[in-house]
């Protein structure tokens, strides 16, 4: 059932790059236009949408933050992302106009439930974005679109996650589409290049021994910090979260930005810092991150630095360098995550801990 794989986490983490073709696949008709089978409201109810809001928990949470970034980039429209177990607790504005996006694996988890049913009282629509067939979350929903990852054993979510990104990215464009003339364009680009990612994703997977190896030599952590800009800051935060669920070791996640306002005093001698870099095509944020990993350095991390093939100015500041494919920078998270899976996964198995079922986790957490 594990099929040679050492537990269902390893085996999910290396279904990934089908995993996201399964759910790109059949999503284009013959005229190149992009087509959401489970798309329940019509063209003139998406395009009355004046808002988003994202709702989701933990990992599905991530995959909202970044889905944010490139929904609001392809459609302008403004998106809001809130922890589900938040949400219906602080009166948030929704009218017929809102579109309310349930992110969730298992569609069954209780905060997220409740959020829709909150959104739902309030006149919003809901569109949830699902793994689990004819679960709870998609029946109360006005629209799904299923992810096509397969199921998901490892309690820690992988393969749930790239799916999550990879629908989220559908939505946005398929919102981009149906509101604007002048999007098509850039429509049929991304989605040439999301068809390209399933490729780049399989070659990530090809070069993580070298992570491997570093996550075995760091049983003795204590605490890491993981440091990200644009994307990079929801994936700091996914990564810090794989160690603290999987390893039980003490991680945040960082925008790299906030550093300086606080962060960085808790940086001395030897302390592990991982930093997503995004593409040195985007200089403004590319040069950013470069100095942060500096000033982190300079007070004595220890540096941890992805990066894209080909960056070679984060060379000399890093005491580890791995290069991911080059990918645009909003679809980065479905290569970049990869190595912060491996990390937490290999650190947890050195460690002695059980990977797929770590303790007081439940794969879904069906109370609130
Ligand atoms: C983390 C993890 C959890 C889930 C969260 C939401 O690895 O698996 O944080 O992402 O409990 O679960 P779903 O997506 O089923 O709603």
């Amino acid at each position: 059932e594990k099929g040679g794989y050492d537990w269902f986490m390893q085996k999910e983490i290396a279904e990934q790059p089908q995993a996201v073709a399964d759910t790109l696949l059949g999503r284009v008709n013959a005229d190149g236009k992009l087509v959401l089978d489970e798309m329940r409201l019509s063209e003139e109810e998406l395009r009355a949408i004046t808002k988003i809001i994202v709702v989701a928990c933990g990992t599905a949470y991530h995959a909202g933050l970044i889905a944010k970034y490139a929904i609001e980039h392809w459609t302008r429209i403004p998106v809001e992302v809130e922890l589900a177990g938040e949400f219906r607790y602080r009166d948030p504005i929704l009218t017929r106009d809102t579109l309310v996006i349930a992110i969730s694996q298992s569609g069954e988890t209780m905060d997220t439930l409740m959020a829709i049913r909150h959104a739902r009282e309030q006149h919003s629509r809901v569109l949830a974005i699902c793994n689990t067939n004819g679960s709870t979350i998609p029946r109360e929903s006005d629209a799904v679109v299923y992810t096509h990852g397969g199921p998901e054993i490892g309690v820690a979510s992988t393969k749930a996650f790239l799916t999550q990104l990879t629908a989220c990215y559908l939505v946005g464009l398929y919102l981009a589409q149906v509101r604007g003339v002048k999007f098509n364009d850039e429509v049929a680009e991304v989605l040439t290049q999301l068809s390209d990612s399933p490729a780049a994703i399989a070659e990530t997977l090809n070069r993580m021994d070298p992570v491997r190896k570093l996550a075995r030599s760091m049983v003795g952590a204590r605490t890491v910090l993981f440091l990200g800009r644009h994307v990079g800051y929801p994936m700091a935060l996914e990564g810090a979260l794989k160690l603290k669920e999987l390893a039980y070791i003490h991680a945040e996640g960082f925008a790299a930005g906030e550093l300086k306002h606080g962060p960085i005093a808790l940086i001395e001698q030897d302390l592990p810092v991982v930093v997503v870099v995004p593409s040195p095509k985007r200089p403004l944020l590319h040069d950013k991150i470069v100095s942060n990993i500096q000033e982190v350095r300079a007070r004595g991390a220890k540096t941890i630095v992805i990066a894209e093939d080909g960056d070679e100015a984060v060379a000399p500041y890093a005491d580890f360098l791995f290069h991911v494919p080059e990918l645009p920078i909003l679809l980065q998270p479905l290569v970049a995550t990869i190595p912060l899976q491996v990390f937490a996964a290999e650190l947890a198995d050195a460690l002695g801990y059980d990977v797929d079922q770590p303790r007081n986790l439940a794969k879904s957490v069906t109370v609130e």
